[in-house]
C-alpha cells in the first residue's frame, strides 16, 4: 500500500492500519468549510503504536477556532471506531501562515477571489432575493424555513441577511443565545460563515455587540453587502437566499447591482392593499432586469378551534399579485404557495427552531415545504452559462 503522508504506524503491521485511520479521519467534516478535514490539509499526522494507542495532530485554521471542541470530538470519535484502536489522543494546533495561505488558495483559487463568485459565468447557484412591499409580512420567516427545508433535502444552502438595519436571521436560525450571536471565524480576510441546520449564514448581527443599532447611509450598506458576497466563503452552493428589508430602498437596488442574476421571491399577505404595495417591490425587477421567480402568500388564513378557516387578512392577494406581476413582467409569475397563520411558526422563530424542522407536520410547515420542493426542482441556474456546444 502506498504510504500516506503524515500517517505512520509502528511499522510491524500489528497496530491499526494506516488506511483505516485515514478513512476514519476522512469522515470528519470541518463544521465551517463543510469538507473532510483530510481534504483541507488539516491532518498533520496520525501515529499508532502496537497497542492500538493513536495520536493525531489536527491543524486548525486559526488558534481560537470556535469549532475546535467539535473538531476534536469528531476526530476522536472517528478514530476510536477503527479496528484495533484502544486509546485516542487528538492534539490541536494552528496552521502556519503558509499552510493557511495554501488552504485559502485551495478554496478560492490562486491569489484568492476578489469578485462575487455567484456572478461568474460558470456559477450554477440559484440566487433568490426575498422581497416584500410592506414590513412584517414574513420574509425572514419564509427565508429561513425555505433554506432549512432545502438543506434538509441535501442541497447546499446559504443565507445572506441583507436586512442590515433590521437583521433577524441569526435569531431565527438559533445562532443567538442570551443576546450573544455566534461570530464567524476569520481566516485572514476570508470570513467563514456560521452554520445552522446545515445552512451557512451571514448577518451584520454577527459583527456588532449587543443590540446596537446600525446607523449607516446607502454607500455603507452597499459596502457591507458587497463584503458579504466577496469575503465570505460560502463554497459551491446550490441555492443562496437573500433576506431583504421591506420595500424598494437602497439595499434592494444594491442587491440588483451586486447580483444581477438574483431572482425575486415576493412575499405578501392576502390583503388586496398589501398585494398592491408588493407589486411595486416585484415590478422593480423590470427596472433592474431581474426575474421574478414567484409569489408567496403568507398569513393566508387562521384555523379556528372548530376547524374552520378564518381569513384574518382577507383573501386572494397572492393570486392577484401573481397575475399582475405576470402581466407587468410579461412572463409567467406563479403563486408558489399559501402559508397559514400558526402560533407554532412564530414560536419556532422566537426560539430559533424553524418550524419546517421542529414541527414538520404543522400546516404552515407543510406549505413551506411545498414551496421549497417547487423551488428545489428548478434546475441549478444555467442563466449566463456558456455551453460549449459545437456542431460535429
Ligand atoms: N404564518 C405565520 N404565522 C404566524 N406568525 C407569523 C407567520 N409569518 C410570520 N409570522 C410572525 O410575524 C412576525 C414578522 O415576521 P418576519 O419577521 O418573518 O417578517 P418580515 O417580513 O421579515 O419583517 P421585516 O419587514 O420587519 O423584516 C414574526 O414575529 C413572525 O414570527
Ligand atoms: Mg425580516
Amino acid at each position: 500500500m502506498a504510504p500516506v503522508e503524515g500517517f505512520t504506524t509502528s511499522g510491524n503491521g500489528i497496530g491499526p492500519s494506516v488506511a483505516a485511520l485515514h478513512a476514519a479521519l476522512a469522515s470528519v467534516i470541518d463544521p465551517e468549510l463543510r469538507r473532510p478535514i483530510t481534504d483541507l490539509g488539516m491532518v498533520k499526522e496520525v501515529t499508532a503504536d502496537d497497542d492500538g494507542r493513536v495520536h493525531a495532530v489536527v491543524l486548525l485554521t486559526i488558534a481560537g477556532c470556535p469549532m475546535r471542541d467539535t473538531i476534536r470530538a469528531d476526530a476522536a470519535r472517528a478514530l476510536a471506531g477503527v479496528d484495533g484502536v484502544t486509546d485516542v489522543e487528538v492534539e490541536l494546533t494552528a496552521m502556519t501562515v503558509a499552510q493557511r495561505q495554501a488552504l485559502k488558495e485551495q478554496l478560492q483559487g490562486p491569489g484568492g477571489t476578489r469578485g462575487i463568485v455567484f456572478n461568474e459565468p460558470g456559477s450554477l447557484t440559484r440566487v433568490y432575493a426575498v422581497a416584500s412591499g410592506k414590513g412584517g409580512v414574513g420574509k425572514s420567516s419564509v427565508t429561513v424555513n425555505l433554506a432549512c427545508a432545502m438543506a434538509a433535502k441535501g442541497l447546499r444552502v446559504g443565507i445572506v441577511d441583507a436586512d442590515i438595519y433590521g437583521f433577524s436571521v441569526p435569531g431565527l436560525m438559533g445562532l443567538t443565545t442570551n443576546g450573544v450571536t455566534q461570530s464567524p471565524t476569520r481566516v485572514d480576510e476570508m470570513i467563514l460563515p456560521p452554520v445552522a441546520f446545515g445552512v451557512k449564514v451571514i448577518s451584520i448581527g454577527m459583527f456588532i455587540t449587543g443590540n446596537q443599532p446600525v446607523a449607516w447611509r446607502g454607500p455603507m450598506l452597499h459596502r457591507a453587502l458587497e463584503q458579504f458576497l466577496t469575503d465570505v466563503y460560502f463554497g459551491d452552493l446550490d441555492v443562496l437566499f437573500l433576506d431583504l428589508p421591506p420595500g424598494t430602498g437602497d439595499v434592494t437596488i444594491s442587491v440588483a447591482q451586486l447580483l444581477p442574476k438574483a431572482e425575486i421571491l415576493v412575499v405578501t399577505t392576502p390583503q388586496a392593499a398589501a398585494a398592491e404595495v408588493a407589486e411595486r417591490a416585484g415590478a422593480i425587477a423590470l427596472q433592474t432586469g431581474q426575474k421574478v421567480a414567484g409569489v408567496i402568500e403568507n398569513m393566508s388564513y387562521l384555523t379556528l378551534p372548530d376547524g374552520s378557516a378564518m381569513d384574518l387578512f382577507g383573501s386572494g392577494g397572492g393570486g392577484l399579485l401573481a397575475q399582475r406581476l405576470s402581466q407587468t413582467m410579461n412572463a409567467p409569475v406563479p403563486l408558489l404557495g399559501q402559508i397559514p397563520l400558526e402560533i407554532a411558526l412564530r414560536e419556532g422563530g422566537d426560539s430559533g427552531a424553524p418550524i419546517v424542522l421542529s414541527t414538520p407536520d404543522a400546516a404552515s410547515a407543510r406549505a413551506l415545504q411545498g414551496i421549497a420542493d417547487r423551488l428545489a426542482v428548478r434546475p441549478r441556474g444555467l442563466a449566463g452559462l456558456k455551453l460549449d456546444v459545437r456542431p460535429s
